[in-house]
This record gives structure tokens, C-alpha cells and sequence, in this order.
């Protein structure tokens, strides 16, 4: 009797998880181009560069979206092109492009977690400036909250800025289509509110852009070039240009 009252249980757990399952799932890009939209943000999945991997895979999901706080994850394996970046999953804010010198802040918030094995990733903002409002992106400013396991950005050392309790460490080089800047915290940082306008008045004013350039991107995720079993939860972000 008991058995049989226990069983049942079991089933009717079983019937409850086997239904819930697709529902995930649906919800969970894992093409190489995925992308879908969260409140004032685009989530992208972004495997722009998983022809470098000699295997791996990446799925990209939003958790929840209230108002403008974003919860999202993506999980990923990749082995293989260890000094290759395999994707950038980030979340990107919708905003119509303004000028550099017409922006008051940017105020912005981020708690994220990463485990998983032997990981080589960043978790970064990819930031765009181009001369006019509709070219093509031109400059890349990249604020690094982590650089994981030895990833490391491109170009060279030019100095430090510091900034908001922190200190980062720029690097400024050109990946053969445009000029990146990086800073890189020297330290992780797995929380943090704080203002993105800062780092592009230090670009200014040192002299490297133009404050006539206009705020095309604001996408904020992740790096990854090797690991496994590796998941980024940001539990909280939001952005915006003001
Ligand atoms: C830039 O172009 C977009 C699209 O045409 C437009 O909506 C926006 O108002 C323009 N912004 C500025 C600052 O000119
Ligand atoms: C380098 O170049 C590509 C364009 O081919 C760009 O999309 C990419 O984000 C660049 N930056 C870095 C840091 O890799």
C-alpha cells in the first residue's frame, strides 16, 4: 500500500517536472545569433566566435525582467583557440545615440556570480562611440569587472584611472577594425553601482576621443575564451544613459 502511495507520488512528480521542462527550455537561445528582448534591453547569445573552438557550446536565458533590473544567465563550455574569444553574451540597453558631451551619467548596477571549471573569460561592458549618429561603430571602450583565469585585453598599458573605490588599469590597442580601450579593474568586482560616464571623460580628457563622438552601445556580459560547465548568473543589472 505504501509503496504503491509513494509511487504515485513520484509520478505525479515526475508528470509536474516533465511538464516544466520545455517551458525552460523555450525560453533558452542557444543559436549562434539569438537574440530577444527584456524590457529596454536586447539579450543576445552571440557566438561570434565559436569557429575558433574545436568544440563548446553556449545557451543564453533571461531570468526576469522588472522594470529596468534584469536578471539573466548563460552557460557554456569551450576548448580549443585558448587565445580566441569565443562569444560575448550581454545584454544591451535600446537607446537612441547622443553625444558624449550631451550625456549626464549613466548610471548603472551589477551583482554577477561565475562558476564552473578552469575558466579563461572577462565580464565586461563593450561600449561604442562613432563620429556620426548612424555610421558604423568606431571606437570600443571595454570596463572590465573580471579578467578570469589570465584573460587579458588588447593592446598595451597606458596608465591607470582611479575611479569609484577602484582602480583600473587602461589598455588601449586596435584589433585590425578599430581602436579598444580597456580598463580593467584590478581586482574582482562582483558588485557594483556606479557610473560609466567617468570612463569616457578620462578618455577625453587624456586626450584619446572626442567628446563630439556619439554614445552608439551600452551591452554588458561576458568573455569567455576556455572552461567548462561554466555559468554566468548576473542576479541584477540595469543601465541607462541619461
Ligand atoms: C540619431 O539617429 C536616430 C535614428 O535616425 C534618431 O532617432 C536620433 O534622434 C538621432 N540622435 C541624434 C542625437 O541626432
Ligand atoms: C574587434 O573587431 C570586431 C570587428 O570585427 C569587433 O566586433 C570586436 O568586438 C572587436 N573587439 C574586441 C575587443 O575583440
Amino acid at each position: 500500500m505504501k509503496l504503491t502511495f509513494l509511487s504515485s507520488i513520484v509520478a505525479a512528480f515526475l508528470a509536474t517536472s516533465a511538464a516544466a521542462i520545455p517551458l525552460n527550455k523555450r525560453a533558452e537561445m542557444c543559436g549562434q545569433w539569438d537574440t530577444t528582448s527584456a524590457g529596454p534591453y536586447t539579450v543576445y547569445n552571440n557566438l561570434w566566435g565559436e569557429g575558433s573552438a574545436t568544440s563548446g557550446s553556449q545557451c543564453t536565458s533571461v531570468n526576469s525582467i522588472d522594470g529596468n533590473v534584469l536578471s539573466w544567465s548563460t552557460s557554456w563550455s569551450w576548448a580549443g583557440g585558448q587565445y580566441n574569444v569565443k562569444s560575448y553574451a550581454n545584454a544591451e540597453l535600446k537607446f537612441d545615440a547622443v553625444k558624449l558631451s550631451s550625456v549626464s551619467s549613466i548610471p548603472f548596477q551589477w551583482s554577477w556570480s561565475y562558476s564552473g571549471s578552469n575558466i579563461v573569460a572577462d565580464v565586461a561592458f563593450d561600449l561604442w562611440t562613432s563620429t556620426a549618429n548612424t555610421s558604423d561603430f568606431e571606437i570600443e571602450i571595454m570596463v572590465w569587472l573580471a579578467a578570469i583565469g589570465g584573460a587579458g585585453p588588447i593592446g598595451d598599458s597606458v596608465g591607470t584611472f582611479s575611479y569609484g573605490g577602484y582602480t583600473w588599469n587602461l589598455h588601449k590597442g586596435n584589433n585590425g577594425s578599430n581602436d579598444v580601450y580597456s580598463f580593467v579593474a584590478t581586482e574582482q568586482i562582483k558588485s557594483i553601482k556606479s557610473d560609466l560616464l567617468p570612463f569616457f571623460k578620462h578618455l577625453i580628457d587624456s586626450g584619446y576621443i572626442s567628446s563630439s563622438q556619439y554614445l552608439r552601445a551600452v551591452q554588458a556580459g561576458t568573455e569567455p575564451f576556455l572552461g567548462s560547465n561554466a555559468k554566468l548568473v548576473t542576479s541584477s543589472y540595469s543601465v541607462s544613459v541619461n
